[in-house]
């Protein structure tokens, strides 16, 4: 495949690394537990893993306070194993991206340290007066540092967009620390880059140049950022953390997610699809019906909108990945929605014009834990928090869950307790799994083109059930508990290649509760 083409055909495949497979038996994830799964995600049909951070880190919160950019945190394993699961993955077909913290460090970074020790350095963003936001130095330095995320984050200075003369700190994105962070990022991007690896998920990535109207001077930095990726390494790829796709592929992403809050919109749009219990859960959302919703009261408007939005704004230029969940977030089997229900929202992700990214055990179902201690920094409030999304990877009925066989009381976090928890053993057993589910979609995606996101589209019908077109092949999803039905009111392809639930006459279509189906000519 020539140069990044590989990204908007991708299937990505997202690992909290802590949670997913231990090697060595401390009850935390590896390099070696990964490497050992691989053949797992080959078989599931993946082609892209994300990584979240797997640097040296105090893990305040959860590796994205970066303690040392070139080194990999020692509970994971050295950097060798991390080239080994690199090698082992291209074997496999599978390309592994990191996450690049971009927009900040840990206050445990070496730069940090320095930097609140002298006034000559710009590294970070130092006020001389405490103003909003900003929190006092830890060193001999005086002065009140600006945090990017918790206080113990500080924010790299990568310049402001405007300055003022009332706030000499401000300065100009080109000023000397601005510019030696830019050139840490081409640093630390080719240093894993020589390691096998293939791109980068970039933290915050719309956070990076302060008080920037119109995002133009942040715009700048990515574009030169992805020059420099054209000219020295052109197959590798920066997918944004910034949920605009419109916005961060002109500025030179090669993808960007629909995110659940961020973005213009704060996840509206992507919370209106599927909501995964925010409301229930998280106290930072209103509880709204979204379309995946069992009751059957959403709307599909809004998602097709800012996807409209999406796709008009990237031209062909990137991807937009619409995830099931993420590490910040709940899961799909959230609350009230069910392992049931699921089938039919992976039946939209993976048909669907967008690049799917899946989070790791959404495809079997792991459910969202609520009541778990604050772990790393995954409490964000009172009820928002996010170790529930962050529990250990289960692949079998063992104790240990096969995640790990360290005692229960060293496990990074605690498997889900309940009873009838879903794991890989039982559904790769079982050909009506959800996994297999996935699987099929995946693979018929994969023999499909017309279904990958430079297929047309044409949308037959946005309530329930959700009817399209891509080219010859006919979706149905009907992600409701109530069965749904819809006059046919011409041609339409009918031959089933997968799915349940749905059936076709020649003058209606009938959908199950909780169904979908892609029929073919
Ligand atoms: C990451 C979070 C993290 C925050 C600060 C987010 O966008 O996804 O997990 O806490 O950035 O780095």
């Amino acid at each position: 495949m020539v140069g990044t083409e590989w990204v908007r055909d991708a299937v990505l495949y997202q690992v909290y690394p802590q949670s997913f497979a231990d090697g060595n038996g401390d009850g935390t994830g590896d390099f070696a537990g990964l490497t050992d799964r691989l053949e797992y995600l080959r078989w599931l049909g993946v082609d892209a893993v994300w990584l979240n951070p797997c640097f040296v880190s105090p893990f305040g919160d959860a590796g994205y306070d970066v303690a040392d950019f070139l080194g990999t945190a020692p509970r994971y394993g050295t950097a060798e194993e991390l080239a080994k699961f690199t090698d082992a993955a291209r074997g496999a077909g599978i390309r592994v991206l990191l996450d690049l913290v971009a927009g900040h460090t840990s206050d445990r970074h070496p730069w940090f340290a320095r930097s609140a020790d002298d006034p000559s350095d710009h590294r970070y963003i130092w006020a001389d007066r405490p103003a909003p936001g900003y929190v006092a130095s830890p060193g001999s330095r005086p002065g009140w540092y600006k945090p990017n995320f918790f206080d113990f984050q500080p924010a790299l200075n990568f310049g402001h967009a405007r300055t003022d003369p009332d706030e000499p700190w401000r300065l100009p994105v080109d000023a000397e620390g601005p510019r030696a962070n830019r050139a840490a990022l081409r640093e630390i991007m080719a240093h894993w880059f020589a390691l096998g690896v293939s791109g980068f998920r970039v933290d915050m990535a719309s956070s990076l140049v302060k008080d920037d109207p119109g995002f133009v001077e942040t715009g700048r930095l990515w574009r030169e950022t992805r020059a420099w990726l054209d000219a020295e390494h052109p197959d590798r790829a920066i997918l944004a953390e910034w949920g605009d796709p419109a916005r961060s592929v002109p500025m030179g992403f090669h993808g960007d997610f629909f995110l659940q809050f961020g973005g213009p919109e704060d996840g509206a749009p992507l919370r209106s699809l599927w909501d995964n219990g925010a409301g229930t859960v998280h106290e930072h959302w209103p509880a709204e019906p979204c379309f995946f919703d069992a009751e059957g009261r959403g709307s599909m408007r809004r998602f097709l909108a800012e996807w409209e939005r999406a796709r008009a704004g990237t031209a062909g230029a990137g991807a937009a990945f619409l995830p099931t969940a993420n590490h910040d977030y709940s899961r799909l089997a959230t609350g009230p929605r069910t392992r049931e229900q699921l089938a039919a929202a992976f039946a939209f992700q993976l048909t669907w014009p967008t690049a799917p990214a899946i989070y790791y055990g959404d495809e079997i179902g792991m459910r969202y834990v609520p009541g778990l201690p604050d772990t790393e920094g995954s409490a964000l409030g009172p009820r928002y928090n996010r170790a529930g999304c962050r529990t250990p990877m289960q692949w079998d009925a063992t104790p240990g869950a096969g995640f790990s066989d360290a005692p229960a009381e060293r496990f990074y976090l605690p498997l889900d307790p309940s009873p009838d928890r879903p794991d890989v053993a039982a559904q790769r057993a079982d050909e009506n799994s959800l996994l297999h589910h996935v699987r099929r979609l995946i693979a018929l995606r994969r023999a499909h083109p017309a279904l990958g996101p430079d297929g047309p589209v044409e949308v037959l019908h946005d309530g329930y059930p959700l009817t399209y077109l891509r080219g010859d092949l006919l979706v149905v999803v009907n992600p409701r508990r109530a069965p749904a039905g819809l006059p046919v009111e011409r041609e339409l392809p009918g031959r089933l290649l997968a799915g349940q639930g749905v059936s076709m006459t020649h003058s209606v279509l009938r959908a199950e509760g909780f169904s979908w189906a892609v029929f073919a000519r």
